[in-house]
């Protein structure tokens, strides 16, 4: 398959990208003009295949009909009425639906512009129910590290990061982190799993339970551990150490939902259902910014009768972004995207051992369903990580540009956990696209490998 197009006109620098960013990781960054289905054209006229989605984001691709036709007609109809001081149909429609995919015990949606807003909203809602409840102590939260909540002042605070003390330490409330249950170098992901509860119980006794407000966590990971999925004991022994003290438990679903083979990964165990669900990215899928908690009736009705619950941003809930968010939930749902999604996982997962099998520089490849990664190592034998200084990762992107791929790789912590490169495409994709991912990964690994190693 042919990979590029006519050059294009440059597109000139702007935003924070190019202001902002740090000098040295601009430098390569590709300056994207059009897009159709999965692929990215950029101003050098390469055909990019959206492997990740951008961050794990834009689940239906580029210029989905449909979803485009329902914001026109909804901004015809109303384009924007404040949901503080206002009703209107295209909330209902959105918290509705996704009541309805949610399921029992997850009946009320609250509305964001984002993840981070959805994360910290969800903080919110547990200590407005606290406060109610007369537990004023309750204001800790527990989360894991490694691991990613935000970029918002309090979600920095919660992201398992070692940077961030030095750098954000004194404006924010940090999270007690305890080590996420990684599974790549542990004697086994139930060994993991184990060290962890030890960890959570540990700081749960030493903080004082009564103190404790939420554990958050992400069920599957993300860019921050490279998609580690852990050993599937270690949700329900979260949810029982929780409930034992009455601890909220928070599953942010920002990344995983409607693509590890359930709508929702708190769907694959009935037995480590969370208090709230956070949702964003594939939500609004690009096409407007949104988000949700999603909650129990219950815990809505205790806070509408008692304090309330009133905090929100201005463009919550707008009727633009909750049509986006209807119809793409309206792709998934008639599609059966979740389905497909797992499908083309499989393929791609299938392919990835194979390329693991032939290039000592992939350590490991995990992950579920259409939510993906490969570890990169320096020595196959000891699974050796990169020094702190490499960023094999930003590399490797680099290369697959010219070999007609976008990856998505971020680098966290330094690599002290080690380094990965992150799969995720539209859960729409064509199959012959899939298969390209993977002929065009093995040439970039190839030529990774031969650099790196
Ligand atoms: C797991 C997870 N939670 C929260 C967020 C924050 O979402 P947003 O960037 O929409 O604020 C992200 C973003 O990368 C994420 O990966």
């Amino acid at each position: 398959m042919s990979f590029t197009v006519a050059k294009l006109t440059p597109v000139p620098p702007g935003n924070t990208q190019d202001r902002f960013f740090a000098r040295a990781g601009t430098a390569g960054m590709p300056a994207i003009v059009s897009g159709r289905g999965s692929i990215l054209i950029d101003d050098r006229g390469r055909e990019l295949i959206d492997a990740c989605s951008g961050p794990f984001l834009a689940s239906l691709g580029q210029g989905n009909e449909r979803v485009l036709q329902a914001m026109l007609a909804q901004g015809r109809e109303l384009t924007y009425t404040y949901s503080r001081t206002t009703r209107h149909r295209a909330n209902a429609a959105l918290t509705g639906r996704l009541a309805a995919i949610a399921g029992p015990g997850f009946e009320c949606a609250h509305l964001t512009s984002g993840g981070s807003e959805a994360n910290e909203m969800a903080l919110k809602m547990l200590r407005a129910r606290a406060v109610s409840r007369g537990e004023r102590r309750r204001f800790r939260v527990i989360s894991l590290m490694p691991g990613y909540h935000g970029a918002t002042v309090q979600t920095l605070g919660m992201n398992g990061d070692i940077g961030v003390s030095g750098l954000w330490g004194p404006l924010t409330v940090e999270a007690e982190r305890i080590p996420a249950p990684l599974t790549f170098r542990a004697a086994s992901p139930k060994a993991a799993a184990d060290s962890s509860i030890e960890a959570l119980h540990a700081a749960i006794e030493r903080l004082g339970p009564e103190t404790i407000l939420a554990v958050v966590m992400e069920p599957v990971g993300g860019q921050a551990s490279g998609v580690n999925v852990p050993d599937p004991s270690f949700a329900p022994r979260v949810r029982r150490a929780c409930d034992a003290f009455g601890i909220g438990l928070i599953f942010d679903e920002i990344v995983t939902a409607f693509r590890t083979g359930e709508y929702l990964a708190a769907h694959h165990d009935p037995q480590a259902t969370p208090d709230l669900i956070t949702l964003a990215k594939g939500l609004g899928a690009g096409y407007a910014p949104l988000g949700a908690v999603l909650a129990p009736r219950t815990l809505a009705d205790e806070l509408a009768d008692s304090i309330g619950f009133a905090v929100s941003h201005s463009y919550d809930a707008c009727p633009m972004a909750c049509a986006a968010g209807s119809a793409v939930l309206d792709e998934i749902v008639e599609h059966d995207l979740v389905a497909h999604a797992s499908r083309i996982g499989a393929t791609l997962r299938s392919g990835l051992r194979e390329l693991a099998a032939r290039f000592p520089l992939i350590g490991d490849v995990r992950g579920r369903g259409a939510l993906l990664a490969i570890e990169l190592v320096s020595d196959p034998a000891t699974k050796g990580k990169f020094p702190p200084e490499a960023d094999p990762g930003a590399r490797i992107v680099q290369m697959a540009l010219d070999h007609g791929l976008l990856l998505y790789s971020r680098r966290q912590n330094r690599g002290m956990f080690g380094d990965w490169l992150l799969l995720a495409p539209p859960l729409n994709i064509e199959e012959a696209l899939a298969a390209a991912i993977l002929d065009r990964l093995a040439a970039v690994i190839a030529r990774a490998q031969d650099e790196l190693l």
